[in-house]
């Protein structure tokens, strides 16, 4: 017999319940929303609220909110959204010390209870705590995945789209690095229905539109007061969708890089988690895909994985047994 999968979301903030409902509508499995003791009630409600669209919106799923780990025992993908957001003028870096206490302890709650389900890390900043993920649960590497790409991408294609009048289901595009303000988005690698967006569009114009991708989420912050979470959870649930359906898609993640990119060649399980384009399936990371990059677009990944690096050596600094 078929079993749903089941899809787990720890953090139930406003990423959270967005990924619920991103999830639920789409119809991906039966979700669990955990959130800490003093949300419990919050996160039930909220979650009833939810299933109480559902004969509306027309989807079967069981959504449970809960703050007890009991609850997420065999899921298949758990979702770490927990921690802190930023506020104005702070950078996400600025989030790692509160934040990695909290992904460490809702890591190890993952391992004790799923297993051996799929991680896929929300929590900012999201490079270092992809990294903290995969210490604490000790799991595979192709278990562990960072969602950031899917939304600096998908950031950059609303940008160009924006620019150019037309659908934004037609810019395909390519977006390496870290979360953070060095990201790379790679208008080489960006088409509009297959046709290079230098055709399209001047340099100048290209330019402004990875300028404003690579700075988005700071956008958002400044506007609201606190960060985006639409969009971000968008991400998140295209990711869960490609490992819950096998759809085998390549999708920009945060995955483990050992020999790939110039990330730690040759030294075994000395590798950093960074945004690269995978293959996303059943099995989590099933691949990760080396493509060819220039001079110039190397020496901004180089210092992407450069930004990578330190703010994991700010994790281990304070957590020496996660090194
Ligand atoms: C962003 O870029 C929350 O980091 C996330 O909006």
């Amino acid at each position: 017999m078929p079993k749903r999968p089941k899809i787990t979301i720890v953090g139930g903030g406003n990423v959270g319940s967005s990924c619920a409902l991103w999830a639920a509508s789409k119809e991906l499995g039966d979700i669990v929303v955990l959130d800490i003791p003093q949300a419990e009630n919050a996160i039930k409600g909220k979650m009833l609220d939810l299933a109480q669209a559902s004969p509306v919106e027309r989807f079967d799923c069981k959504i449970t909110g809960t703050a007890n780990y009991e609850d997420i025992q065999g899921s298949d993908v758990v979702v770490i959204t927990a921690g802190l957001p930023r506020k104005p003028g702070m950078s996400r870096d600025d989030l790692v010390e509160v934040n990695v206490k909290i992904v460490r302890s809702v890591a190890e709650n993952v391992k004790k209870y799923a297993p051996d389900s799929i991680v896929v890390v929300v929590s900012n900043p999201l490079d270092a705590m992809v990294y903290t993920a995969w210490k604490a649960t000790g799991f595979p590497t192709h278990r562990i995945v960072g969602q950031a790409g899917c939304l600096d991408v998908a950031r950059y294609r609303t940008f160009i789209a924006m620019e150019l009048g037309v659908s934004v289901e037609d810019i395909s595009a390519l977006l390496l690095g870290g979360h953070g303000d060095d990201m790379v988005p790679l208008p080489r690698y960006t088409s509009v229905h297959g046709i290079p967006v230098s055709q399209l569009l001047s340099a100048e114009k290209i330019n402004a539109c990875v300028e404003r991708a690579k700075v988005g989420g700071g956008e958002i912050v400044k506007l609201l007061g606190t960060s985006a979470y639409y969009a971000p959870a968008s991400g998140v649930i295209q990711m869960v969708e490609a490992i819950v359906k096998d759809k085998k898609r390549i999708l920009p993640c945060a995955a483990y890089c050992e020999d790939l990119y110039g990330v730690a060649p040759g030294s075994k399980g000395a590798g950093y988690f960074v945004g690269v384009p995978c293959v996303l399936g059943e099995g989590g990371v099933e691949k990760v895909i080396q493509v060819d990059l220039d001079p110039a677009e190397k020496t901004l990944m180089d210092t992407s994985i450069t930004h990578v690096k330190e703010l994991v050596g700010v994790v281990r600094k304070l957590y020496p047994d996660l090194a």
